[in-house]
């Protein structure tokens, strides 16, 4: 038995990790071997209790020997294993971090941002309504005839089609903010002076001028004696306040179900001052919105005595603000998420 523990004691001073790939699973299977419970060192200790007791002296010291080495040697192991993990990690802790991207608000939320605030300034709350609408409010109480085209499948995505006869229900997504106008009116009594902004669907190819998803804010103000004049003025404002002093405006006659009268709006072209250029296609003007007095017909429709009261309402489009405001090119930009482009709008806030 001396010799047995002489041996294991050269065996443990001798041992090494050096090599062993998986050397913290090395370090375990030698404490195991040794000072596990089914262990060299419990065997050993087993065998003691029968050694005749002349023996017992010199046999227990070297015992205690050998449990010290391997303990010792365990500890050796697993401080090596420490440091050489240690030594592996290469990260530099004293080198300076990345900046930080901290990204930005998107040009359309800006552009929104930028018309909410203006409308503010003269007393215009932000109201909000639903993206998937029903006829009722996108259609038929703004006017629409049975029979409009808007109505059709060509431009209206319908969330649902009656299964037994293959034709679209009711339920749509918006066409435009429009609809809102009604919802106010049905919550609201005048006074009303609110914007509507929001996200509106239409069923269009996908090109640089034209995209299925994009924005609208919508205005509406309805109070005893609203006249044109305070529609005129009303856009004036907005249309210096969005871009530029300088600018001028002019009202052309037009046609929309739910006003009477009528028009669309353009601004002197911000490009050339109104000279003519190839972004107002020489004529010196950009069309940049759709407004009217409210048709009596939708005033009544939401319970709003048209002979007391009357309104304007407006709207526009978001994207073609940017396009004007930013000399955006390509609207498919505004959704496609590069960087290059989302960037050059960092210092708008
Ligand atoms: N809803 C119209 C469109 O999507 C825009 C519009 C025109 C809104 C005239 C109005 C308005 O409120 O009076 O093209």
């Amino acid at each position: 038995m001396k010799e047995l523990i002489a041996k294991y004691i050269e065996e443990i001073r001798a041992a090494k990790i050096d090599g062993i790939e998986d050397k913290a699973a090395a370090v375990e299977q030698f404490r195991v071997r040794f000072l596990g419970r089914k262990g060299i060192m419990n065997e050993l200790f087993e065998q003691f209790k029968k050694a005749p007791g002349e023996q017992k002296k010199e046999l227990g010291i070297a015992l205690n020997q050998l449990k010290t080495a391997a303990q010792e040697k365990v500890e050796e192991f697993k401080n090596f294993v420490e440091q050489s993990v240690e030594l592996n990690d290469t990260h530099d802790l004293t080198l300076p971090s990345d900046f930080a991207d901290r990204g930005s608000r998107h040009v359309l939320s800006v552009t929104m941002n930028e018309i909410a605030d203006i409308f503010a300034r003269i007393g215009f709350t932000i109201e909000d309504g639903p993206e998937i609408e029903d006829d009722y409010h996108v259609f038929t109480a703004l006017n629409f005839a049975p029979d409009h085209p808007a109505r059709d499948m060509q431009d209206t995505f319908f969330v649902e089609k009656d299964p037994n006869v293959n034709k679209p229900t009711d339920v749509l997504l918006r066409t435009h903010t429009s609809g809102v106008q009604v919802r106010v009116m049905e919550r609201q009594k005048p006074p009303i002076r609110v914007i509507m902004p929001g996200r509106v669907f239409r069923n269009e190819a996908i090109s640089a001028r034209a995209h299925c998803i994009f924005h609208q804010v919508e205005g509406l103000y309805i109070d005893k004696k609203v006249s044109f004049t305070d529609l005129k003025q009303t856009l004036l404002y907005f249309a210096k306040e969005m871009f530029g002093p300088d600018t001028q405006i002019r009202l052309r006659p037009s046609y929309f179900p739910f006003t009477e009268p009528s028009a669309e709006m353009d601004i002197s072209c911000n490009i050339c001052g109104g000279k003519g250029c190839n972004i107002c296609k020489g004529t010196g003007w950009l069309e940049i919105l759709g407004c009217g007095m409210v048709d009596p017909n939708v005033l009544e429709a939401s319970g709003i005595d048209s002979k007391e009261y009357s309104g304007f309402a407006f709207g526009m489009g978001v994207e073609r603000m940017a396009m004007l405001k930013y000399q955006i090119r390509d609207l498919r930009l505004y959704f496609e998420n590069d960087l290059r482009f989302l960037h050059q709008f960092d210092s708008l806030v």
